[in-house]
Order: structure tokens, then C-alpha cells, then sequence
């Protein structure tokens, strides 16, 4: 379906031209003053200058063109040149019956759908997922729902961090802690034990220990390095080690995803591309794009038309290790062999800009991409606490997401208990749902390149724009569905009606942006535009609610024609805070 204000403007600039004008001017927007209009057009001030005519006299022409028109129930034309727009019931309710009847409530889904590949998550295998993770995850699911919603082939990839020196200080770790494992045994030629030596719990505190020791101890570090090159050079010990690694961190990680409604197409990580570097390097140095520079292999990235340093792209150190840029590269080689995709949309923290920037001329000067192929990075800010720098533990540690996740299902419980006779177990199961909504809601509603306040008092509350507000929206629409159907009404069976009051007219015109906005959020890979969105749906909702007592009108016709409406609401609602990566309880 076209998008409402696309309609209006058809009418408008038709309306423009049969006043002998272009058809151009008439671009029809939502008023910027809604106590005296819903929609305005411009036009008219906008032509004045070309025409050479007072505006007002150019507005009064048009207006007289609209008379009758079936889509304005009023058109004023207004000192200085103004045109003033109410929409007619009937043309918005034809526009909504439109949304009810189709399969994604009038959002046109592409010809020709593009391949996409989400790179997103980015856990590092063995390290604790930490806040800064939180926001890959969360954005990242979002992004992929809405480009699938939109319509198009999508992949999420994890791309883990599973091949640099954290796996050689962790099978250092290791060794020093069991040195007897077979593992580590040169001569063993037999098969690897099938369990890991070590639990989820013995990796997080193997991590840490053998990474503040590599700072203070050179020798130490050494040996890590050593551990790392032997992995990536196939020794048998070491890749069976590493496989356990893997194995228990992606076991866990799963786990932890899956609390946020976070799921990845692809477990792919840095170690997946790893044969793929040699031959990579070679064509790299054979069509001149590779050259040595200080002993390291290099490809420069710089255009003349930089105003700031651009260093080149290593591609492989003096000692001949690839680094995090190597398998970026190489990884954007595979997709591209594999997957054909049209576009790649990176999701990190905004300190990696540059570092970006420089992967994506290289993959570009290199022609691993062909010239179409969009290349997205969308850098996110910081979570802070409320002291404005990065959010921490009450003592100052890293905080957790798990830690995270927990504390906020704690309030989201202590707040639906509040006051309230609901048992335990029933709060905590609700709590488990609205906690991840408070969550993600309070992240995606920022822009995310913008740093944001982790607030759990404000993101766990039911009033204002909040995740659980919104929430509490759906959950009331629910039960006015259920009670329908208890005094034994058809779902089915209710129609649409032309708008009883502007409460309801104003719900009906914010439901009518659906596909303006969804296409726009896929347009502009922008989330926060969704939960814009629903914040104004879910306060129109809420006034037609209060305004209107629904359950108790004697009028049938106008009774189903609300709930009706309350369907379409719910249902646009539950859409959007799918694409958003969370979901309402049926009770609250
Ligand atoms: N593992 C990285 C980190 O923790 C993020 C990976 C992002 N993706 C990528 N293709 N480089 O910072």
C-alpha cells in the first residue's frame, strides 16, 4: 500500500495542477500544529516566488480545487499562505480496512529482496559477555528483525572472537593449572577425551588471571604468544584444547543470548577464515595492493580528499601473525564466496570507526567486494551509569550482562509486587518477560550512536517511555479482547468504523504511519524510530481508552468497530516490539 502522506500529496498536487500550478508544491505533511490542522501543505509559499503571486492567493485557488474531495474533510487556506488539512473518517477508515487486510498492515515488501549479512554480537570466546556486548546484541537482533520485516534475505552471524592471543593465554592458563593433560603431551597420538577438563565457571576465572599476569610477566607473555601461534598452526593439542574451549563458551553464550531473544543464523567466528589468509595475502601481494613496510605487509587506505590521518591496513605483521584486520578481511572474503550478499551492516562499539573505515576501503581497493556491495558500520555510544561514565558493579567491576539481567528482573519483580496480591512465581514469571523489554526499550529507544544512562528505576517503570509502559498498553488490550469474548463477542466478526471522536480519530491517524515508519527504520537502520513510534501509539491508545468505555456501549455496531480497532492496535504493537526483540505477557 502507499504510505498515507504519499496519498495526500497525490491529491494535493493534483489539486495544484488543475490550479495551474506544479504538481511538485503539493507535498502534504503531518501539521506541526495540531491544535488547528492534521495535515498541512506549503506549497502554496513555496510557489509564490515562482509564480509571482501573493501566497494566499495561490492557497485560496488550490483550496477551491479540493471542494468535494474525498480524502479532506476540510482544506483552509490561511494568512500567510497556509493550507490547512483535516483528513475525512471515511478516507482514513478505507486506509485502515487496507492495513487489516494485509499480511503486513500495508508495508510494500521489495521486488527484488537483498541479501544482508548482520554482524553483530561479537562475544570474545572465554571472556564474560560485559555490558558493551549488551548493546551489539540487543541493536543487532533489532536491526536484522527489521530488515527481515522489510522484507529482505537476512543472516546473523556472531562473528566471535575466538582466534587471537586470549586463546593462548587461556591454554597457558590452563597448563599451569593441569599441566598433566594430555593435551599438552608432544608425543600423544592417540584421541582426545570428548569432556573438557574445565566448567564454564573455571574458564572465567582462567581468563583474567592468566591476562593480569601476562602484564606484569614478560616470560608469561611469551609463552601465551608461543600457545597462540602453536593453535593457529594446527598442533593437534592445542586445537583439541581450543575446541573445548569453544565448545563450553558457546554453550554458555547460547545461553546468555537466548535470555535476550537474541538468535544468530551463523556461530561463525575469526578462527573460521583462517585458511582462507595465505592465499588471500598472496593475491593481495601479486596485484600490487600489498607491499612491505617495515617489515610489516600493508595496503594503503588513504584518498587524497582526507582531512584527517589515515593509516594503511596491516594485513600481516613483522613476524608474519594476521591480526583482527586479517580476518575481517578474509571474512568479508568467505561471505562474499559463499553468501553473494548485497550489503553488510557491522555492529561495534564507535571507537572502532577508524578502524572500520580502513577494513572497508581496503576490501574495497582490494575488489574482495564488488562495487555495489554496501559496506554499513554503525558504531554504538557508551552505557553509562548514572554518574555519567561507563556503567560498572557497586564495587567498580565490569558489570555483567548476566549480572545485569538479574538485577533488573529483581526490581521488574519487586515493582510488580508492589502492593499487589500476586504469589512469587507468578510475579517472578512475569518479571523474567518485562525485565528484557525494560532492558532492550531503554537501549533501543536512544539513537544508537548516542551514549546512554542505564537507569533501572526509570527503565522498569510503567509509566512514561519505557518498555514496560509499553507493554502494560498490550497487556490492557488483551484483557478488554478477552472480556469480548466473554460476553460473547466474535473477534472475528468486528468492522472497522469511520472515527467516533477525535480520540479515536487520532488513534486511527497514528496507526495509519505503520508502513512510513517501518520503512523508514529499514531505510535509515534505525530502531529507535520504532519505538518512537510506538511510544505515540501506545499515548493514543491510551486517551481513545480513557475517553471511551468500551465493554459497556449498548450499541453494538459501534462496540465492534472499537474492538475492531483494538485489534489492529494490538496487533501493530505486537509487530513492532517483535521487530524490537521482545514480547508482552498475556497477564501483568
Ligand atoms: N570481538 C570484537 C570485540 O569484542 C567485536 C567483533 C565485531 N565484528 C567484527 N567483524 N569485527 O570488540
Amino acid at each position: 500500500m502507499k504510505k498515507i502522506l504519499d496519498l495526500l500529496s497525490e491529491e494535493m498536487g493534483a489539486a495544484f495542477e488543475a490550479a495551474g500550478y506544479d504538481a511538485a508544491l503539493g507535498r502534504v505533511t503531518i501539521s506541526n500544529r495540531p491544535d488547528l490542522c492534521e495535515y498541512q501543505c506549503n506549497g502554496a509559499m513555496a510557489g509564490a516566488k515562482q509564480y509571482k503571486k501573493a501566497p494566499i492567493m495561490i492557497a485560496n485557488e488550490v483550496a477551491e480545487k479540493l471542494v468535494g474531495n474525498a480524502a479532506f474533510k476540510e482544506v483552509v487556506a490561511v494568512a500567510p499562505g497556509f493550507l490547512n488539512l483535516k483528513l475525512s473518517e471515511e478516507y482514513l477508515l478505507d486506509y485502515l480496512k487496507g492495513m487489516e487486510s494485509d499480511a503486513k498492515f500495508g508495508l510494500e515488501v521489495p521486488q527484488n529482496p537483498k541479501k544482508i549479512i548482520i554482524d553483530y554480537g561479537g562475544a570474545n570466546v572465554a571472556k564474560p559477555l560485559h555490558v558493551g556486548h549488551i548493546r551489539s546484541a540487543v541493536i543487532g537482533e533489532s536491526i536484522k528483525r527489521i530488515c527481515r520485516y522489510a522484507g529482505h534475505d537476512v543472516i546473523g552471524d556472531v562473528h566471535l572472537g575466538d582466534w587471537g592471543l586470549q586463546m593462548g593465554l587461556v591454554i597457558t592458563g590452563v597448563q599451569d593449572r593441569q599441566p598433566e593433560l594430555v593435551y599438552f603431551d608432544e608425543n600423544y597420538e592417540g584421541e582426545y577425551p570428548t569432556e573438557a577438563p574445565f566448567t564454564m565457571t573455571e574458564l572465567e576465572e582462567i581468563y583474567p588471571a592468566a591476562s593480569a599476569r601476562s602484564k606484569e610477566d614478560a616470560e608469561y607473555k611469551a609463552r601465551a604468544m608461543e600457545a597462540t601461534f602453536k593453535l593457529q598452526n594446527g598442533v593437534r593439542g592445542y586445537r583439541a584444547l581450543w575446541k573445548h574451549i569453544l565448545d563450553v563458551s558457546v554453550t554458555d553464550l547460547k545461553k546468555n543470548y537466548g535470555s535476550l531473544n537474541v538468535e544468530f543464523d551463523l556461530w561463525k567466528g575469526e578462527s573460521d577464515v583462517h585458511d582462507l589468509i595465505p592465499d588471500m595475502v598472496k593475491y593481495m601481494k601479486e596485484e600490487g595492493y600489498a607491499y612491505i613496510s617495515d617489515g610489516a605487509l600493508v595496503v594503503d587506505v588513504k584518498e587524497e580528499t582526507d582531512t584527517k590521518e589515515m593509516p594503511p591496513c596491516m594485513i600481516l605483521k613483522s613476524d608474519g601473525a594476521a591480526l583482527y584486520n586479517t580476518t575481517d578481511l578474509a571474512t568479508i572474503l568467505e561471505r562474499m564466496n559463499i553468501y553473494h550478499p548485497d550489503m553488510m551492516v557491522y555492529l561495534t562499539d564507535k571507537r572502532q570507526d577508524l578502524y572500520f573505515e580502513q577494513v572497508f576501503r581496503c576490501a574495497r581497493k582490494t575488489k574482495l567486494v564488488t562495487p555495489e556491495t554496501d559496506l554499513k558500520w554503525i558504531g554504538f555510544g557508551t552505557m553509562n551509569g548514572k554518574d555519567g561514565k561507563p556503567f560498572k558493579t557497586r564495587d567498580g567491576g565490569v558489570m555483567r550482562l548476566e549480572t545485569l539481567i538479574a538485577d533488573t528482573k529483581e526490581e521488574m519483580f519487586r515493582k510488580i509486587k508492589e502492593g499487589r496480591d500476586i504469589s512469587d512465581e507468578e510475579a517472578m514469571q512475569i518479571a523474567d518477560i518485562v525485565a528484557v523489554a525494560a532492558l532492550k526499550y531503554g537501549d533501543l529507544s536512544n539513537q544508537a550512536s548516542k551514549d546512554y544512562i542505564f537507569d533501572i528505576d526509570r527503565f522498569t517503570s510503567s509509566e512514561g517511555d519505557t518498555g514496560p509502559y509499553i507493554l502494560y498498553t498490550i497487556v490492557r488490550i488483551k484483557s478488554i479482547l478477552a472480556k469480548y469474548k466473554e460476553q460473547g463477542g466474535n473477534l472475528a466478526e468486528t468492522k472497522l468504523q469511520v472515527a467516533q471522536s477525535d480520540a479515536e480519530k487520532a488513534l486511527m491517524m497514528q496507526l495509519s504511519q505503520f508502513n512510513a515508519m517501518m520503512n523508514s527504520a529499514f531505510e535509515e537502520i534505525a530502531p529507535h524510530k520504532v519505538c518512537a513510534y510506538i511510544y505515540d501509539l501506545a499515548n493514543a491508545f491510551n486517551h481513545f481508552y480513557h475517553d471511551t468505555k468500551i465493554l459497556v456501549e449498548e450499541n453494538e455496531t459501534k462496540k465492534s468497530g472499537w474492538i475492531a480497532l483494538l485489534v489492529l492496535t494490538r496487533d501493530i504493537l505486537e509487530t513492532c516490539i517483535d521487530v524490537l526483540g521482545f514480547s508482552a505477557p498475556e497477564k501483568m
